[in-house]
């Protein structure tokens, strides 16, 4: 098993570093703005524990959206598919992550997909446990073991930060619990929600989580299975469909992984049987995807030719 820095990597990291510059840091949640526009940093981590990387890959960041993905294989792990299947559907949307127009439009009443924030907020509320410490630490716990690092955590700042000013969120869940989608209380499943968004790792444990999906649920380095293998099909099958928000069908043509971004600049990318990889660049597009981030994925596809289609 070795982990070290990648000359090639390197290479291709100079070549897509300028693009940060044509994007802009998240500002909904003051504290994103705090960060560094022009950090890129990538890892790849490979099924025989191997891993290889590049830029500033110390960075710590926050998971944001990409929190989706392992609450989503949480909950499904523990109260299984047809519980959440009830509640959030399974089909793409063209609308923005914060949308709350379909909400209104579509029948029966339930969100989209998981992997917006309406449907995340669903499957957050489905967190099991007594209470919000229980479900919390459950959760957290889960994500320490699938990063291999017992030491993850969350910056209180950035959950402060988004869960004083989430509006749109609140009146994403508020609507739901008018309509029976969302049992319990709104402030508690915001802080539980805030709280997983703001889980921080940098891009090597990001990738080595990634490995876990690519190795069909299985750590790669102890072979423990972490997550049910139809489960890890699920949240993979969703990354492709819905990863990258309404720009998925865009990210599938020119990258072709499942993956899933996140408005820190994060983006976790999986090659199925093959690796994991962890990119961060906070400079985002218009769509909230990171852009250097998403351009070193399309130097690395040109490279290694991951696509999986
Ligand atoms: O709920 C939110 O708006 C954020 N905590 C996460 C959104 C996000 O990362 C969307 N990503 N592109």
């Amino acid at each position: 098993m070795t982990c070290q820095v990648s000359r090639e990597l390197e290479q291709l990291v100079l070549q897509a570093r300028p693009y940060s510059a044509h994007g802009n840091l998240a500002s909904y949640i003051p504290a994103l703005e705090k960060a560094n526009p022009n950090h890129l940093s990538v890892a790849i981590f490979d099924l025989d524990g191997n891993c290889i990387y590049a830029g500033d890959y110390k960075q710590k960041f926050s998971l944001q959206s990409i929190s989706k993905v392992l609450s989503l294989a949480y909950v499904l792990a523990r109260i299984g598919e047809e519980e959440v299947f009830q509640r959030v559907g399974m089909e793409p949307t063209g609308d923005p992550f914060n949308s709350i127009a379909k909400l209104e439009t579509v029948k029966p009443s339930k969100p989209l997909n998981p992997m917006i924030n309406a449907g995340a907020l669903v499957v957050t509320s489905l967190i099991p446990g007594t209470n919000p410490r229980e479900q919390w630490d459950g959760f957290l716990a889960f994500v320490r073991t699938l990063t291999g690092n017992q030491k993850i955590d969350y910056s209180q700042e950035l959950q402060e930060s988004e869960f004083t000013t989430s509006y749109l969120n609140r009146a994403l869940c508020f609507f739901m619990k008018q309509h029976g989608i969302i049992v319990g209380e709104v402030e508690e499943i915001m802080e539980l929600y805030t709280k997983q968004c703001s889980i921080e790792m940098n891009c090597l444990e990001l990738a080595q989580l990634g490995a876990v999906f690519a190795n069909n649920g299985r750590n790669p380095v102890t072979g423990e299975q972490l997550i049910p293998v139809q489960i890890a099909r699920i949240c993979k099958t969703f990354m492709v469909t819905c990863g990258m928000y309404n720009a998925s069908g865009e990210f599938a043509m020119k990258v072709g992984i499942p993956a899933k971004s996140g408005v820190s600049g994060g983006i976790l990318g999986v090659i199925p049987n093959r690796c994991g990889i962890g990119v961060f660049s906070p400079a985002l597009d218009e769509k909230g995807n990171s852009l250097a981030g998403w351009k070193l994925l399309e130097l690395m596809n040109e490279k290694y030719n991951f696509s999986i289609f």
